[in-house]
């Protein structure tokens, strides 16, 4: 598993800790610690259950110590961390958008050997880096990927209200009432009801409806659950936008890097209205 460069500054900023007879400072007051296997998930170092393995196989040291328990508490601020020898620090930043295929798992592991989409994340990654969200199975589109876990976190919390742009084929057509219904909020099976949402008809026959929809949660298969409550099947769902990011014309199955303004904008939308976050 590719890990993050060794990044001196780390070190320049707590040359202590190389030293001998460093003691550990004491745990500040709050939590700052976690299981170090999630640790080493933030840090970009491997998926939970991956570093999970790393520390089973005694290649994990947390202040000089072999750990063997992926739930021993860790703080990434006190602790040195060491993975085969290096230590892990935290990889540089990384974004990207990747336009979904249909049929493309959002999982790392598939135990039934779909494909899944690691399979297509770039190859020269120098981090673990985990989707915001997740599209299902047989939905195509605009999926994000991160290793910056404060924006990816922050972006699938519900209270976010991010947008999210989706274009969805239903069959047979969609009477107005139905769409204006879709608009207002519509109660889903659990007793949740869909906050207003945009809709906006692209085109429409007696065999089908397509329209966009704008929606600002990400409730399980929000958008053909919608489509459900108001009795439509679902045939074809696609994700164009989610925030500041648009999908454009990203060729199916490949990712490019945000630029520098979507990442800004991101990272605005991730301190939240007034910086709440
Ligand atoms: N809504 C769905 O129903 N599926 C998705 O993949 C995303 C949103």
């Amino acid at each position: 598993m590719p890990r993050g460069p060794r990044r001196e500054g780390w070190l320049h900023r707590n040359p202590r800790r190389l030293q001998p007879g460093f003691t550990r400072p004491p745990r500040r007051p709050g939590k700052t610690h976690h299981g170090l296997a999630r640790v080493l998930s933030k840090l970009g170092v491997a998926s939970r259950s991956e570093a999970a393995d790393m520390i089973a196989a005694g290649r994990v040291l947390v202040n000089g110590r072999t750990a063997r328990d992926p739930e021993q508490p860790t703080d990434q601020s006190v602790d040195l961390i060491e993975v085969d020898g290096r230590a892990a620090t935290g990889a540089k930043p990384v974004y990207l958008a990747m336009h979904k295929p249909a049929g493309v798992l959002t999982t790392a592991h598939d135990p039934e050997g779909r494909p899944t989409v690691y399979t297509l994340l770039p190859d020269d990654l120098n981090s673990w880096v985990f989707p915001v969200g997740r599209l299902d199975g047989p939905t195509s589109g605009l999926l994000l990927f991160t290793n910056d876990s404060r924006v990816g976190d922050a972006l699938t919390d519900p209270e976010s209200g991010v947008p999210k742009v989706y274009e969805v084929k239903v069959k047979p057509q969609m009477s107005a009432e139905a769409l204006a219904a879709l608009e207002q909020g519509v109660e889903l099976d659990e007793g949740f009801v869909t906050r207003p949402a945009r809709v906006h008809v692209l085109s429409s026959n007696p065999g089908s409806t397509w329209f966009e929809l704008t929606i600002r949660e990400g409730k399980n298969r929000q958008v053909r659950r919608m489509a459900l409550a108001v009795g439509h099947e679902v045939t074809k769902l696609r994700r164009t936008r989610v925030g500041p990011v648009e999908l454009g014309d990203l060729k199916s199955g490949t990712c490019r890097p945000l630029t520098a303004a979507e990442i800004r904008a991101l990272k605005v939308l991730a301190r939240g209205p007034g910086g709440r976050r």
